[in-house]
């Protein structure tokens, strides 16, 4: 529990939210970023004191930046040096274990097609290279989560096509010396047509997020396309962001 807050009797009393604070700064001070704190119910009981209490305890630090939120999964301290590399590049499997899931899926395509002029222009390739397309239904605990398309040099993974289904994408391309590094990623709100509603296991019309996705290795050649179509009611984009002075 927390200790006397070693004022002389009469003064006024530190507000208990403040005595937690300081006794979770110190907790904070004492791990390494990233490290998980206690969950609310276990400072709660650690602590002795009340849920109001730890959460204006909790509020303030993230309010002072010394922890952060990722939904769903608990609250982390921050790394105070290095905020902006919280903008992570993940693959769809490392980003639903991340959210405590399981990734799976469905490859509904995997085909060679010939370069487009839309695929061509982000890939730095000529109209007609031979690219390797993947339709695959991502689902995150058995529920469907995303529709993704990609589009990829086939000189990047030759032989993929007779492999078969890859179970995660960006390991092949790191295996392939080919690890993504880094990307121009555009998001938007859209509608589900009827048979991504099907496939998604939704009504027609549901809204979704629309990622678009051009992926580079560290050599920076293009590696991949991705238009990913994730279900709105399922999927959120969490990132820090800084102030450029
Ligand atoms: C995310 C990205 C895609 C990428 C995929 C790879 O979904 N939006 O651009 O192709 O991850 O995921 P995995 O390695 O799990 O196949």
């Amino acid at each position: 529990t927390l200790g006397g807050t070693g004022r002389t009797a009469g003064a006024k009393q530190e507000p208990k939210h403040e005595t937690l604070r300081r006794a979770l700064l110190d907790l904070v001070e004492a791990s390494a970023p990233h490290d998980p704190l206690p969950s609310e119910r276990e400072l709660m009981t650690r602590y002795d004191v009340s849920r109001v209490t730890v959460r204006r305890a909790v509020e303030r630090l993230g309010q002072e930046g010394r922890i952060y939120r990722v939904q769903g999964s608990g609250t982390f301290v921050a790394d105070r040096e290095t905020i902006s590399k919280s903008l992570h590049l993940t693959s769809f499997s490392e980003d639903i274990r991340a959210r405590r899931m399981t990734p799976a899926g469905r490859m509904l395509l995997m085909e060679r097609v010939p370069a487009d002029v839309v695929n061509a222009r982000d890939l730095f390739v000529e109209p007609g290279t031979p690219l390797i397309h993947l339709e695959r239904l991502r689902t995150a605990d058995g529920e469907p989560m995303c529709l993704e398309n990609v589009w990829l040099p086939e000189t990047l993974l030759p032989g993929l096509l007779d492999r078969g289904e890859p179970a995660s994408l960006y390991d092949e391309l790191e295996r392939a010396g080919a690890a993504p590094d880094s990307a121009q990623q555009t998001v938007r709100a859209t509608l589900v047509d009827a048979t991504q509603a099907t496939l998604l296991n939704v009504p027609p019309q549901f809204p979704a997020l629309c990622v678009e996705r051009v992926t580079r290795d560290a050599r920076g050649r293009a590696v991949e396309r991705a238009v990913s179509l994730y279900r709105a009611d399922r999927y959120d984009f969490t990132f820090t962001i800084t102030r450029e002075r």
